[in-house]
């Protein structure tokens, strides 16, 4: 049992919770996920580590609520407990210093884009976040992708909050105006599809962080597999990054919908 030690609510779906996992928070690096469940027969939810304190012995997690699992987890208030947390799961980000990095995350994709910006500024990169969200609400952490970020350019597809526009109209400004050696994109499939798409139209090499579905995340079961580069491959135990360039999203949009 892994006990609720705060919770913050960002908007009415998105919830974040810090969870005592000692061992994980000691050893996750960033990419990191961790498998979870809430109840004996609770279904196995993967979320990617946004933070961890190895002192305090606690991780956190940025949940959306979208179905019942989701939404049990995002009940939960702090002194209840998570029935089991399993991780630090999948392979560390790859991280050197390239030069300048964009980071850009769309909705809850910015909780795991943290830890990898975080981890990228440190190595000595200038940092160019991009976050993207519907509305002003839906953009999270901006206060500690700021701490972290040379640059930062918000997007609402309602203009609520910074530019109006989606986030690949704040990726190709920066694009524009500077060289960006590297890309890292985390958000929805839809909006990784078109950053890939756009990255590549420039030639920036570009790191896509995988939403698939997961059930035992030991690469037992095959339910989070995807196509890179025409070969079959396991986000649980091979990603979650991949080659954004290489990665069939149509096919992932598919599944998930499945
Ligand atoms: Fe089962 Fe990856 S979740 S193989």
């Amino acid at each position: 049992m892994n006990k609720v030690v705060s919770k913050e609510k960002f908007s009415e779906n998105v919830t974040k919770l810090v969870v005592e996992a000692p061992l994980i928070a000691r050893a996750r690096r960033a990419g990191h996920f961790v498998i979870v469940r809430s109840g004996e027969n609770g279904e196995r939810i993967p979320l990617t580590i946004a933070d961890a304190d190895p002192q305090a012995g606690t991780i956190t997690l940025v949940i959306q609520a979208v179905g019942v699992s989701t939404r049990k987890l995002c009940a939960l208030e702090p002194g209840d407990s998570l029935t089991d947390v399993v991780g630090p799961l999948g392979q560390a980000t790859h991280i050197e210093k390239y030069g300048t990095v964009l980071c850009c995350g769309g909705g809850v994709g910015v909780a795991p884009l943290l830890p990898i910006l975080r981890a990228m500024k440190a190595a000595g990169n200038r940092v160019v976040s991009v976050l993207a969200g519907r509305t002003k609400d839906l953009i999270i952490l901006e206060d500690e992708v700021r701490a972290s970020s040379d640059d930062v350019i918000i997007m609402t597809d309602d203009g609520s909050y910074g530019q109006k526009g989606l986030v690949t109209v704040g990726v190709e400004q920066v694009i524009k105006r500077e060289h960006v050696d590297y890309c890292v994109t985390i958000g929805p499939a839809v909006m990784m599809k078109f950053v890939a798409l756009l990255t590549k139209k420039y030639n920036v090499p570009t790191e896509a962080s995988l939403n698939a579905i997961m059930v035992d995340g030991t690469g037992m079961c095959g339910a989070c597999r995807v196509t890179v580069g025409g070969k079959t491959r396991f986000v649980c135990v091979e990603g979650p990054e991949f080659n954004a360039h290489e990665v069939d999203f149509d096919e992932l949009m598919m599944r998930l919908k499945a």
